[in-house]
């Protein structure tokens, strides 16, 4: 049974007791978990069905709890620290003994963010010990931003699902590194490569290498839905293929006249992109939901949280290739 509710203290006697617990944070849902625990860590593992070589992001409630578990911070860890947390912000930080092995996959750097919740941070406070929490969906899968969300990938699976409503931002936190003293994008995010920029003034983006994926999370196949989903094809060439009812369409500013209204899905009507990313993961589960040949996705303006937008959409049109014959 998965209970679903706003009650801390329920939340906080399971995660006491080495369970896990969905969380709501503004990004996205995390089954969170002691990270100090090796038993609430395997179990976080578990229920994601994540292999074990993929590290989890450290969760803690304020930035003088950062050094619980990291050293040797830099100097520019510090100001972005300042400037973005609470917030979409995951820095990769030396690791401090205290962390284990599995939550990093035995890389040297632990993934650190304070989340910009109410709810999550009440939590973090109310909490002696840091909480790992990937997002708290199926290895592989849409990430969820509501409690209904996790209800439907993951029920029975939980004790329990923390309700903070649906997620404000709706895209994962920006992956940040250090070399030096420069600045390295590992993964695209909520916190936009343009205000990470005024602050470091140079930076480098360095997004999933596949031959050695600084986290293999930020491999291509990710963030999908079952359905087949185009980015570079366009409504006619599905329409060549399928009837429009058998085909779902994520458009940005507009509906199409060629597809049934209830088949699509318009991210923002006023072109706002922070409302169209609070809105893309929803779009995904309610139309694969639907059992339909083909989602089609229209692109995004490729600046600010744009940017991610385009990133994610990329990556579930990536997973289609292996599954889909017409090819993307
Ligand atoms: O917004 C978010 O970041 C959400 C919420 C719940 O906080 N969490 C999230 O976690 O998206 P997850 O596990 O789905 O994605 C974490 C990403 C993965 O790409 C992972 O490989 C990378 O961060 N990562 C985590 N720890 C790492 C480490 N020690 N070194 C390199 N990459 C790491
Ligand atoms: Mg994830």
């Amino acid at each position: 049974m998965t209970g679903v509710g706003s009650d801390l203290e329920c939340a906080v006697d399971w995660l006491e007791r080495d369970e896990v617990v969905a969380i709501p944070t503004e990004t996205v849902y995390g089954l969170a978990g002691n990270a100090l625990s090796e038993t609430a860590v395997r179990k976080i593992f578990a229920v994601k069905q994540r292999p074990a070589h993929n590290p989890l992001i450290v969760h803690v409630a304020e930035i003088a709890r950062v050094e619980a578990v990291a050293r040797e911070i830099p100097r520019l860890a510090w100001r972005l620290l300042e400037a973005f947390s609470p917030g979409p912000l995951t820095l990769l930080l030396p690791r401090s003994a205290a962390v284990p092995d599995s939550i990093t996959a035995g890389l040297p750097r632990v993934a650190v963010r304070i989340p910009a919740h109410p709810v999550a941070l009440n939590l973090l406070h109310r909490l002696p010990f840091p909480l790992a929490a990937p997002s708290a969906n199926p290895f592989g899968y849409i990430s969820p931003t509501s409690p209904a969300h996790v209800l439907a990938q993951l029920e029975g699976k939980i004790p329990y699902i923390l309700d903070g409503g649906d997620c404000a931002t709706g895209i994962e936190s920006t992956v940040v590194g250090f070399a030096g003293e420069q600045v390295v994008i590992h993964r695209l995010g909520a916190l936009s490569a343009e205000r990470l920029r005024a602050i470091t003034g140079s930076m480098e983006l360095r997004l999933q290498d596949e031959a050695s994926p600084v986290g293999p999370g930020m491999l291509l196949q990710h963030y999908a839905p079952y359905t087949p989903l185009w980015l570079n094809r366009g409504l006619e060439q599905a329409l060549e293929h399928w009837r429009p009812n058998e085909i779902g369409l994520i458009a940005f500013a507009a509906e199409r006249d060629e597809l049934p209204v209830e088949n699509q899905v318009v991210l923002s009507r006023r072109r706002d992109l922070a409302e169209a990313a609070r809105n893309l993961y929803k779009a995904m589960h309610r139309l694969d939901a639907m059992g339909l040949r083909v989602i089609v996705a229209e692109r995004l303006p490729d600046q600010g949280i744009g940017q991610a937008v385009n990133d994610r959409l990329a990556r579930a049109a990536a997973r289609s290739i292996s599954t889909d014959r017409s090819g993307e």
